[in-house]
């Protein structure tokens, strides 16, 4: 080895000692007699000092070298005259009495230091030089440690990991596929898995009861600070085990990875029907760090006058605890806030209970005293406290009303980033109408099982059927989503026919499973977590992009190998990509 120590263990009980160091040269300080350099690599820093009275010409070599530089040291460890608490280290120092360059370096276009100069993309195009950070590298190391507890975890519960393949055919998981020209076939096409779903439930029907996989998904679909096009799931499926048992077995993965990796013992998991978490939260991955459910109005204030409220589907509100001293400008201002395009409110209606017992709203012209009481009833409110009320079509006011209440948690400071709110989501519709395309889209993905009592609505109310699904929502953050599957062919092909399909193209396309399905299919149900979107949340971010080695930016590209790229022409031949039109030309 070229050290015997790294930068981070060396402490005043090793004063005297003869060490050998490498690492990065972070920064450098001449102070007339004395040169000091902090030496850093992957563990810490330490203090490296150099004497202009006992070794000049080291001391001279010493005040030569840049930013970054990688060195060699050979030192004795001593205590330090001034020592800095807020280093582990910060009790020694090396006295340096070798020093060999093992290799130079640019300066580097940002400060490798806790605090950069350096924007987004700047990190990004030098990403390399980014992990050096602490802050960087610290967020891989947790990476790190939640895949190995995930797998210690599982692999107890007699889980395997299988790969799956990564060239394959489409799979209907909502967004759009990356596909992959095939040489060999012309015009043929591979797809990157969305997510492995059938590959892990024929895993079930192999017999292989017990199966997860961390592994890369592909989704061409817009960015957000929580979705990248290559991100990583920790994918899991199970055979002959009801949807409780599912869930029992996740939630042991979830208390197990809180205690090992945040060291957070009693989390505890609510369940929710989708149908309640709209109701009451406006959102299917509901916030419940804190209260504020919402609170449906309708024949309370409908029918005095107020044309508003008379025409909405749905009036409802919320009570902000302690807000009724808002001022004019910060209802307003919030007003504004719900009026955003984002949000899509028409207009806010308040009403303060002030301390008093009397009430202040803002249609104070078309309701008294005693029904704005009414409505303090029905919402809990107690006097000091502001409640907030939208109205309009059912589940746009529901959303927008969503937001509110996130936003007044914001600013209330209920969303305390060390409380953690665990919830599984359940009962989700099987399907969703789009207008635009007049047909169904499975709401999760065409495997998941009907509930059972909801199977004969299929043929006459299909709209109203609830799948077997379940979401995993940590503090308003969707974690993972699965389903029990459907696992006889004749539901399969029901399936698809709502869903559009003619019997050929379900062949076609789900042939290979439905066959499958013939041979003995167990029943099975899995889940799938987003595993960046998790060690975010561990990590106390809201950007995946942090946990993520080498992510992608808002665009889609890397911007560190520049990709993606045009390729060679004659690559686009052998791909049979270049019409002969561009043959020609080209
Ligand atoms: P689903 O599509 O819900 O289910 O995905 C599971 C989880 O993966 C995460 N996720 C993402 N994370 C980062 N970037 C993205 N673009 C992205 N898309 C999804 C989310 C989500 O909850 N095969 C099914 C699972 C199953 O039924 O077992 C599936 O993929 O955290």
């Amino acid at each position: 080895m070229l050290r015997t120590h790294h930068c981070g263990e060396l402490r005043i009980a090793d004063a005297g000692k003869e060490v050998t160091l490498c690492g990065w040269l972070q920064r450098a300080r001449d102070l007339g007699g004395m040169t000091f350099i902090d030496l850093r690599d992957r563990y810490g820093i330490t203090q490296l000092a150099f004497n202009m009275e006992t070794d000049s010409n080291l001391c001279k070599k010493a005040r030569e070298l840049g930013r970054e530089y990688v060195l060699q040291v050979k030192g004795q460890v001593t205590e330090r005259s001034s020592k800095n608490p807020r280093m582990p280290t910060g009790d020694i120092e090396i006295i340096v009495h070798e020093l060999h360059i093992l290799n130079e370096a640019q300066t580097p276009p940002f400060t490798i230091e806790e605090e950069t100069d350096g924007g987004d993309e700047l990190r990004m195009k030098y990403r390399y030089l980014d992990i050096r950070r602490e802050l960087v590298r610290s967020k891989l190391e947790l990476r790190h440690r939640m895949a190995l507890e995930t797998r210690k975890y599982l692999n107890e519960q007699q889980f395997i990991e299988v790969e799956t393949p990564v060239l394959i055919k489409s799979t209907p998981e909502g967004a759009r596929d990356f596909v992959v020209p095939s040489r060999m076939h012309a015009g043929q096409f591979y797809a990157l898995p969305q997510s492995p779903q059938t590959f892990k439930q024929l895993l079930m029907v192999g017999g292989i009861d017990r199966y997860f996989q961390i592994v890369k998904c592909f989704r061409d679909e817009d960015l957000r600070a929580d979705r990248q096009p290559e991100f990583t799931q920790i994918d899991c499926e199970m055979s002959f085990v009801t949807r409780e048992d599912v869930l029992n077995t996740f939630e042991g993965l979830a208390k197990h990875l809180f205690k090992a990796v945040k060291g957070v013992e009693g989390i505890r998991f609510d369940r929710m029907s989708y149908q309640d978490a709209m109701k009451y939260y406006g959102s299917d991955k509901p916030d419940t760090r804190f209260g504020m459910r919402f609170t449906e109005l309708d024949e309370l204030v409908k029918g005095q006058g107020f044309k508003v409220f008379d025409q909405a589907e749905l009036v409802a509100g919320i009570c902000a605890e302690g807000c009724a001293g808002y001022s004019r400008k910060q209802l307003d201002e919030l007003t504004q806030w719900v009026q955003r395009p984002q949000i899509g409110a028409k207009g806010l209606v308040y009403v303060k209970y002030n301390e008093d017992g009397s009430f202040k709203s803002s249609v104070d012209k078309f309701f008294d005293q005693e029904q704005l009481k009414a409505w303090a009833e029905r919402t809990g409110a107690r006097p000091g406290d502001l409640m907030l009320l939208l109205a309009g079509q059912k589940d746009a006011t529901r959303k927008a009303l969503g937001e509110l209440r996130l936003e007044m948690g914001r600013r209330l400071d209920l969303r305390d980033p060390d409380t953690y709110a665990c919830l599984w989501v359940t009962d989700f519709p099987l399907l969703e109408w789009d207008e635009e395309t007049q047909r169904f889209y499975a709401m999760h993905h065409p495997f998941t099982s009907p509930l059972k009592e909801d199977i004969e609505l299929l043929d006459t109310r299909p709209g109203e059927v609830r799948a077997n699904a379940y979401d995993m929502v940590i503090n308003g953050v969707e974690i993972g989503g699965g389903s029990i599957r459907i696992y006889h062919r004749p539901l399969q092909e029901k399936m698809f026919e709502v869903l559009g399909f003619t019997p050929e193209e379900a062949l076609k396309q789900f042939g290979f499973l439905m066959n499958a399905f013939q041979y003995g299919a167990p029943p099975h149900g899995g889940v799938a977590f987003g595993f960046d979107r998790w060690c975010a949340l561990f990590g106390g971010s809201e950007s995946i992009r942090d946990y993520i080695a080498f992510p992608k930016n808002n665009a889609g590209r890397d911007i560190m190998i520049d990709s993606p790229s045009p390729i060679d022409p004659m690559q686009l031949k052998e791909l049979h990509l270049k019409t002969d039109k561009q043959e020609g030309a080209g």
